[in-house]
C-alpha cells in the first residue's frame, strides 16, 4: 500500500474524461487499494482516479469514516442509470479543493451498475450522501468537479483561493 499524492484543482488533468476500464488487473486493484489508503489519510470519504493522476473510470467511496469495517466501495466503471427527478443539497468539499464548500443539487436517489475489484458487474440502489459522494465521484471521471454545479461567481472566488493557496506551498 502506498500514499499518492492528490492533485489540487486548478489543473487540467482534472478536466478529462477518463477511459473505460476493459480488463480489471491487479495494476488496478492496487490502485485501489491505495487510492482507499490515500482517502482514508488525507481524511475524506471519496476518490476518483484522475484525482491521483489516473485517468481511468475508477472511484474509492467510504462515508463511513471508520477504516476497516469493509463499508467501503471500490468501483470501476460506475455508471448511473436511473436518478430520482427530487433533487437534494449537501455542502461538498473535495481533497482537490482543499478547505473549499459549496451547496450542490443532486438527485437525491440513484440506481447504478458498476464493476468489483474481481471484475463481477454489481448494482446498488443508493440515496443520501452515499448517492451524493458517488455523483461526485463519478463527476471527477467526467472532468467535472463540484464548483461546475455552483455559481461562476463563487466558483472563480473558490478557484482565485485555490490558486494562492497552491503559490504558497
Ligand atoms: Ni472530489
Amino acid at each position: 500500500m502506498a500514499l499518492l499524492p492528490i492533485i489540487v484543482a486548478p489543473d487540467s488533468r482534472l478536466n478529462v474524461k477518463c477511459e473505460d476500464v476493459n480488463k480489471v488487473t491487479d495494476e488496478h486493484r492496487r490502485l485501489m487499494d491505495d487510492m482507499l489508503e490515500t482517502m482514508y489519510d488525507a481524511p475524506g470519504i471519496g476518490l476518483a482516479a484522475p484525482q491521483v493522476g489516473v485517468t481511468e473510470r475508477i472511484i474509492v467511496v467510504d462515508i463511513s469514516s471508520t477504516k476497516g469495517d469493509n463499508s467501503f466501495y471500490k468501483m470501476i466503471n460506475p455508471k448511473i442509470i436511473w436518478h430520482s427527478d427530487q433533487l437534494v443539497d449537501y455542502e461538498e468539499g473535495c481533497l482537490s479543493l482543499p478547505e473549499q464548500y459549496a451547496q450542490v443539487q443532486r438527485p437525491g436517489e440513484i440506481h447504478l451498475s458498476y464493476v468489483d475489484h474481481d471484475g463481477v458487474v454489481q448494482n446498488l440502489k443508493t440515496s443520501g450522501i452515499l448517492a451524493t459522494c458517488i455523483q461526485h465521484e463519478i463527476d471527477h471521471l467526467d472532468g467535472r468537479l463540484f464548483v461546475d454545479h455552483i455559481s461562476k461567481l463563487r466558483r472563480d472566488l473558490i478557484i482565485r483561493k485555490l490558486k494562492k493557496y497552491k503559490a504558497a506551498l
